[in-house]
């Protein structure tokens, strides 16, 4: 596994300041999953967004959040890169960027429990009903998201599209491995990119985040 792009910082003299390593992971393997302990310099508890778009949101977390690591996954190379620019930029050892669909990275990317959380904010709506099929939560991502987690880990999610919204709460509430629990302040505070256009607008937006039971 190595890390694309090695572009000294912005001004900086790569006589005196090394250049920073890119922050987008160049998968070797797309059969294998990921060696955390290769992707990132330290260990600590990882929160992964699926469809980070522009990754100002992961950013802003991921600078707040310094005792955590964070993988933005998304499947446009513009947007990764800006990832790996504001990432790079603000010096975030704690984040990485992988160019990959989403639900293929949770099977089979992503070793199993290896997620304490899960952050998913305004996902593709698929607002036709004979597209409805390509909504990223749908009734299989309960057991997908539960393979990906550790125990305890949580699934946060944001949409303005209601129809969705309802969607996702049928299927966490379907079984019995996630309970609904409150977004931290700290996190419900940090508005994503896309919501904060919506907020803009006057766009009403929700929420909901579920918790996977902790063993007894
Ligand atoms: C509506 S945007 C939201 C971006 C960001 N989460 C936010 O709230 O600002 C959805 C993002 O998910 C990405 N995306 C959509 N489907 C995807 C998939 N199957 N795998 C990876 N990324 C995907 C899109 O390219 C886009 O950047």
């Amino acid at each position: 596994m190595t890390f694309q792009n090695s572009n000294p910082i912005a001004g900086a003299s790569p006589a005196t300041a090394p250049a920073q390593p890119g922050l987008i992971v160049e998968l070797q393997s797309i059969l294998a999953p990921l060696d955390l302990a290769e992707v990132f310099p330290q260990s600590r508890p990882l929160e992964v967004e699926l469809g980070c778009g522009d990754a100002s949101f992961l950013v802003d977390y991921a600078r707040l959040r310094r005792d955590r690591n964070f993988i933005g996954v998304e499947r446009l190379l513009g947007r990764i890169r800006k990832l790996d620019r504001k990432g790079r930029r603000a010096g975030l050892d704690n984040l990485r960027g992988v160019r990959i669909e989403s639900s293929y990275f949770l099977r089979y990317l992503l070793p199993s429990n290896a997620a304490a959380a899960l952050h998913i904010y305004f996902p593709d709506p698929w607002p036709k009903r004979r597209h409805l099929k390509n909504r990223l939560v749908n009734e299989r991502f309960p057991e997908i998201a539960r393979r990906a987690l550790a125990p305890g880990g949580v699934v946060y999610l944001r949409t303005d599209d209601r129809n969705y919204f309802e969607q996702m709460i049928t299927v966490f509430t379907a079984g019995s491995a996630f309970h609904p629990v409150d977004t931290p302040p700290e996190l419900g505070g940090l508005p994503t990119d896309f919501e904060a256009d919506f907020q803009r607008h006057g766009v009403q937006t929700l929420r909901a985040a579920y918790q996977l039971q902790q063993p007894a």
